[in-house]
């Protein structure tokens, strides 16, 4: 799988993506929108689990894919760190192969 993206979001850009984004946005509005949208969700672009997590602290039923590893790898970290069951997958958005 070859993809530019997962090409720059790896490595120290995966590791330090969260800690120097200018602002993360605020999950309230995405749960807002999935509560009427309906679950079980799928966030496009998880990356290392922003908003995802605080979703799912919240009894979200959502799933995410990256096709960056490294992203994944944080993403799976966090969630072990807060006691959060996570479902993510190694995907392109572009090609989709979900089980779900
Ligand atoms: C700006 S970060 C956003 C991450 C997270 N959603 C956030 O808001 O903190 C963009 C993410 O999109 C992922 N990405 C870019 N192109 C992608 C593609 N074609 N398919 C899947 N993921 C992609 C990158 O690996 C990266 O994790």
């Amino acid at each position: 799988m070859s993809d530019v993206a997962s090409d720059f979001y790896s490595g120290l850009v995966a590791q330090l993506y969260e800690p120097l984004a200018g602002s993360l946005v605020d999950p309230e509005v995405f749960l807002r929108f999935v509560r009427k949208a309906g679950t079980p969700s799928l966030e496009l672009a998880c990356g290392a689990g922003h908003p995802m997590l605080d979703m799912l602290a919240q009894g979200c039923d959502l799933w995410g894919i990256d096709s960056s590893k490294d992203m994944l790898d944080q993403c799976r970290e966090k969630a072990k760190d807060r006691g959060l069951r996570v479902n993510v997958e190694l995907q392109l958005m572009q090609a989709l192969g979900l089980e779900q």
